[in-house]
């Protein structure tokens, strides 16, 4: 049954011509190749501008898909829908980044298009996210061609974009004429990210990649998310279908103060249809938060939308099992590696029991988390 497979919807890959650019770089993006002293091939990959310790180690998991497919048996995933890892095309000039988009786009169809079916039901493991050329000085043309490319690609559901869009943010209003394809072809927009906040937030002391990934990551997401209610953008695309990474970072629980800011503020007070905990239930968030309390705090903030839509008296408390038909079990594979051997990654492991455990969350709910939600948001089954 559709419902009850286990559906991984944040999980990326590197593929093999993107590792093959990576590769032939020498600044940051890019993969360190060495050989150690026994004579193997080391590889390491230099994505963020202060990379620490050197690197970290990647190898086929990173761009195989037999190592996918491995992976996603060991846990037990039936189908993943997968991304192209940060930092995508941010690097790139505007005629590469349009080119290799659109090259990408095919590869990873073929990826998909190519890969086994579920033993009981006729669905493909694999389904993908796009890739827009979201540079600066690329055409807006440019941008809505390739919208056209992925929504024309039949395993590509959506599609993944960092924070930056053509450089100034996702609040820009010149990437109106993109959200407003992207709203018109159904595609989900997962939103991810890559740049984290100002390094010397992070102190002297090498705490390796702790602070960047524990928490630049989701402060990165939350502030692009919380200029997006400021710009109004589900006003105006309000069938749009977002998708955050780690469960929308600090955004659950900074709402109720974004929406207090924002009635106080003269300049926004009055830009917005709703309060900005309305625009909050109208996200998917991943589950990707490796605790069931977390879960459940964030099932019941997403819950509250409608206690907040413009003239609603609704007062009804929180509702966790309607806040969990928003959230999609992620593993953020192939990061996260275990230290040491384990027979199972316990990033996943630890996602996993998160979700079983939640207080107040049906047998249902944890069905739709696990894999049914995805089911529906990317309509798998067709
Ligand atoms: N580290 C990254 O660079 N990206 C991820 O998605 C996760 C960890
Ligand atoms: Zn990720």
């Amino acid at each position: 049954m559709a419902s009850k497979l286990l559906v991984d919807i944040h999980t990326h890959v590197y593929l093999p011509r993107y590792a093959a650019l990576l590769r032939s770089r020498s600044t940051v993006p890019f993969i360190r190749s060495s050989t150690t002293s026994d004579g193997k091939l080391d590889e390491r990959l230099l994505i963020l501008d202060h990379e620490p310790s050197g690197g970290r180690p990647v190898g086929p998991q990173y761009w195989d898909r037999e190592e996918k497919l491995k992976f996603m048996d060991k846990h037990g995933i039936d189908v993943s829908v997968v991304s192209t890892a940060n930092p995508w095309l941010d690097f790139l000039p505007a005629s590469q980044a349009h080119t290799l988009a659109s090259e990408m786009n095919e590869d990873l169809e073929e990826y998909c298009s190519t890969s086994p079916t579920l033993q009981n039901l006729p669905i493909r493991r694999l389904f993908g996210f796009g890739l827009l050329p979201l540079v600066p000085e690329i055409t807006t043309t440019s941008l809505l061609d390739t919208v056209k490319q992925i929504s024309r690609l039949p395993h590509l559901r959506g599609l993944i974009m960092g924070t930056r869009g053509v450089g100034k943010g996702l609040d820009d209003e010149s990437l109106d004429p993109v959200w407003a394809a992207i709203e018109a072809a159904g595609l989900v927009v997962f939103i991810h990210p890559h740049y984290g906040v100002d390094p010397k937030a992070w102190g002297d002391k090498d705490n390796g990649h702790v602070l960047p990934l524990a928490l630049g990551f989701p402060f990165e997401t939350t502030i692009v998310s919380a200029l997006r209610h400021l710009c109004g953008v589900f006003d105006r695309y309000p069938s749009l279908r977002l998708l955050l990474a780690h469960s929308g970072g600090a955004l659950p629980q900074l709402s109720s103060r974004l929406a207090s800011c924002i009635d106080h503020d003269p300049v926004v007070a009055s830009r917005l249809k709703h309060d900005a905990r309305y625009y909050l239930g109208k996200l998917y968030l991943d589950a990707v938060a490796y605790g069931p309390e977390e879960l459940g705090f964030v099932s019941d903030v997403i819950s509250r939308a409608g206690r907040y839509q413009a003239g609603s008296s609704v007062t009804e408390a929180a509702n966790r099992s309607l806040g969990s038909r928003r959230m999609l079990f992620g593993t953020d594979h192939p990061f996260f590696p275990p230290l040491s051997a384990t027979e199972k990654w316990t990033s996943v492991v630890e996602n996993l029991e998160a979700i079983d455990t939640v207080q107040g969350w049906s047998p249902a709910d944890k069905d739709g988390v696990r894999g049914g939600n995805a089911v529906s948001l990317f309509n798998l089954a067709e």
